[in-house]
């Protein structure tokens, strides 16, 4: 239990009008993959529920677990939720209105699993940049086991109809009533495969030089700018850690970091939000030398820049904020132990710690419930 001093509000409770967004407080709900739609992607109730629950603990804007963007190979597990037909548009504004109606802003996470798909009904095998096997196994709490299939190299055509994917996606988001989307360019799947020197192998444009290895990203956001308007909030999730390579770092470090920043602010890009995958943000995000990478980022695109990894932490949520390494904050674990996270800062509430069997043996909803109907039980 970590008791907050209530003293003075703290300094993620102050409202933020930022990258289009008009939010309450600058706490946000991180994307974190449930694995508990229908198993044709369509959302349900328990999520719609799920998602709300944050809402009414005051969370200014909650994101989306990642939401696969088309029928083909974007899909990383089943019973992953989508954006793609008709039904997942009309399941998922239930989710939307269910959180505006309790005074939070929402934006979905676009996510393309790339080489690190573990379950995809609507098409065998797995694509990515080269042929090259990934980084250890599958993920077991979201269904899968054994090594990752070899994927196959991606052609031109496979190209341009994940991008399309994207594009249709969020278009389906808006729809679905949306404040936003954001591109999951992060933690190893495809847009990061192809970022990464050692999953892009390619000889064409797509590969070779950090810029031409970034290319695909910036024609994806590029291409959902064109698609929406220029008004539309568009955020991009990037990270050097992985679900399959917690420790990887950009081989350039901070030259690295101010390119691809820089890019994709110009690509059109309305936020970053940088991913502190299986670490805590000191750890990922020092850069050598003391500066941060979330300052650096704000520092060289002007974006607003949300950070991520350990952010319960009230002590280490205010020194962000207040030292200008970032806007705002996504919360991960510490969102799941308490989704009322806002109103016990408000208050000074402590704060329940993260049990880690809420996912386990799985990450779907129906195990945290079952979860927490036993610590009820234990403890009445
Ligand atoms: C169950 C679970 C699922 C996750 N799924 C996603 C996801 O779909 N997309 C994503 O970008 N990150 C995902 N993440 C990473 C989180 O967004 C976040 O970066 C990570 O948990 C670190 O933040 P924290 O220290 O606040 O937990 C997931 C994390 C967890 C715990």
């Amino acid at each position: 239990m970590t008791t907050i001093d209530s003293g003075a509000a703290h300094p993620a409770l102050k409202p933020l009008h930022a990258a289009g967004l008009d939010l309450r407080n600058r706490l946000a709900v991180a994307p974190m993959t449930r694995v508990s739609a229908a198993p044709d992607g369509t959302p349900t109730r328990q999520m719609a529920e799920y998602y709300a629950a944050f809402a009414r603990g005051g969370f200014g804007l909650v994101i989306t677990e990642g939401t696969y963007t088309d029928d083909r190979y974007s899909q990383g597990y089943f019973n992953q939720p989508g954006i793609v037909t008709d039904g997942h548009v009309a399941a998922w504004r239930e989710v939307t209105e269910r959180v505006h109606a309790a005074g939070a802003r929402t934006v979905q996470q676009l996510m393309h699993a790339g080489a690190l798909s573990q379950g995809n009904p609507y098409r065998p095998g797995t694509i990515g940049p080269s042929a090259v096997a990934p980084l250890r196994e599958m993920m077991p709490e979201y269904g899968g086991s054994g090594p990752w299939p070899v994927p196959r190299e991606m052609t031109a055509a496979d190209i341009d109809e994940a991008v399309a994917g994207f594009v249709a996606a969020a278009g389906n988001s808006l729809r679905a009533g949306f404040d936003g989307v954001e591109v999951h360019a992060a933690n190893g799947y495809l847009l990061d495969q192809f970022l990464t020197d050692y999953t892009n192998r390619r000889t064409d444009g797509y590969g070779g030089a950090l810029l031409d290895r970034l290319r695909l990203t910036a024609e994806v956001v590029k291409a959902v700018r064109a698609g929406l308007g220029p008004d539309a909030v568009i955020g991009v999730r990037l990270s050097q850690g992985k679900v399959n390579d917690f420790t990887y770092r950009w081989p350039g470090g901070a030259r690295d970091a101010e390119v691809i920043f820089g890019a994709l602010a110009e690509a059109g890009a309305s936020y970053l939000h940088i991913a502190s995958e299986g670490r805590a943000w000191v750890e990922s995000a020092t850069l050598d030398g003391g500066a941060t990478i979330t300052a650096l980022a704000r520092r060289v695109t002007g974006l607003p820049v949300i950070a991520n990894g350990g952010m319960h932490d009230p002590a280490q949520a205010a020194e962000v904020l207040e030292d200008g390494h970032a806007d705002l904050l996504s919360l991960g674990h510490g969102a799941l132990a308490n989704p009322d996270l806002p109103r016990r800062l408000e208050s000074g509430a402590a704060l329940a710690e993260f049990d880690r069997r809420l996912l386990e043996p799985m990450a779907t909803l129906d195990n945290a419930e079952r979860h927490r109907r036993e610590r009820a039980g234990a403890v009445s």
